[in-house]
């Protein structure tokens, strides 16, 4: 047993607190290899940003849950080391979907973790979640539960369609399971192809593709029912154009993908919205930067000729996000 507070990580608690008080969304990016940390850790350090670091169950079958863990450690000390002085770093389990997971990630450091019942009927979701709340809560460690489905497909999270969030279940919801957030549905969805164009509208102004308008009043609902409580948005990814097009004039075959606008996403880190998870635009960042390289440069074949460009390209594609999307930064100093 590894408590996190002795490797320098903090749960989400006060974090969220602040963020609904100062209307601002942490950012919740995921990382699967060491260049996406880095450059996760560079962005928030130079921006003085909370920041949470999340890992999938996907992310530990592919990098090795153990190695994510030590390497989340090395991600305190090297934040410090880049002049950030009191790092508020949490390590998330992202839709952990059993019991054993959770217990597992709750045991090896991870300061807070996802319990994502979303899928199953009410009562089991109620169960479950009440569950892994009683375990972590023991060692101070934070839970989100998600009430809704949201639509979409990830390696291990895939729905064909949405059910938003219910407002009149919340209270019932967090009052049984004792959780410390709640993931959401109101229209956003996993991966990059969020929307197909037929599912938008042309803004005559831009000529670009708008796609269906948020449900924020279910967020508004939420909210009245659970005044001040944390609430999160899972598939917040924007789908940037500029990266999708590198990605297709470099050999890539994207289809049309489309993502949720970010202005959409500011108003939300204003409200109770204090998590915001973004994956799937770091992905394309990084797909952009290393397909650019290879084209550009065929001959090239040291690793750290491609990566280090996709690690430049995610963390400005960081800062960019948490300066102008969640408005976190500065929050952390
Ligand atoms: O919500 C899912 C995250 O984007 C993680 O995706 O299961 O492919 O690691 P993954
Ligand atoms: P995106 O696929 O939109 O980046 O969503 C990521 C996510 O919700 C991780 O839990
Ligand atoms: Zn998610």
């Amino acid at each position: 047993m590894v408590s996190y507070k002795t490797i320098g990580l903090v749960n989400t608690k006060e974090m969220f607190a602040k963020a609904i008080d100062g209307g601002y969304a942490i950012p919740a990016f995921n990382f699967n290899n060491m260049e996406q940390l880095q450059a996760i850790i560079q962005a928030a350090a130079e921006t003085k940003s909370p920041v949470i670091l999340q890992v999938s169950k996907g992310a530990r079958n592919y990098a090795n849950q153990t190695l994510l863990r030590y390497m989340a450690e090395g991600a305190v000390e090297y934040a410090k080391e880049l002049g950030w002085e009191n790092p508020q770093i949490v390590l998330h389990l992202d839709h952990g979907d059993s019991f054993e997971l959770c217990k597992s990630c709750v045991d090896m450091g991870f300061s807070s973790v996802m319990i994502d019942g979303s899928h199953l009927p009410y009562d089991e979701n109620v169960a479950l979640t009440k569950q892994v709340v009683d375990y972590a809560h023991q060692y101070d460690v934070t839970v989100e539960g998600e009430l809704g489905v949201l639509a979409g497909v990830e390696d291990e999270v895939s729905s064909d369609h949405h059910t938003y969030t219910k407002p009149e279940e919340v209270v019932d919801f967090v009052t049984k399971t004792g959780c410390d957030s709640l993931a959401i549905s109101i229209g956003t969805s996993h991966g990059a192809y969020k929307f197909t164009p037929e599912q938008c509208t042309v803004d005559p102004e831009t000529g670009l593709l708008v796609p269906p308008m948020l449900a924020f009043d279910v967020l508004e609902g939420v909210e009245k029912e659970l005044p001040g409580f944390p609430i999160v948005l899972h598939g917040s990814s924007s789908v940037p154009q500029d990266e999708v097009a590198t990605i297709n004039k470099f050999g890539g075959a994207l289809k049309s993908a489309i993502g949720i606008p970010e202005p959409w996403l500011r108003k939300a880190a204003k409200s109770a919205v204090c998590k915001i998870n973004i994956d799937s635009d770091s992905r394309l960042a990084m797909t952009a930067a290393i397909r650019q390289v290879f084209a550009e440069k065929p001959a090239e074949f040291d690793p750290r000729k491609y990566l280090g460009p996709a690690r430049d390209n995610m963390k400005k594609l960081y800062v960019h996000k948490i300066i102008n999307v969640l408005g976190s930064d500065g929050k952390a100093l």
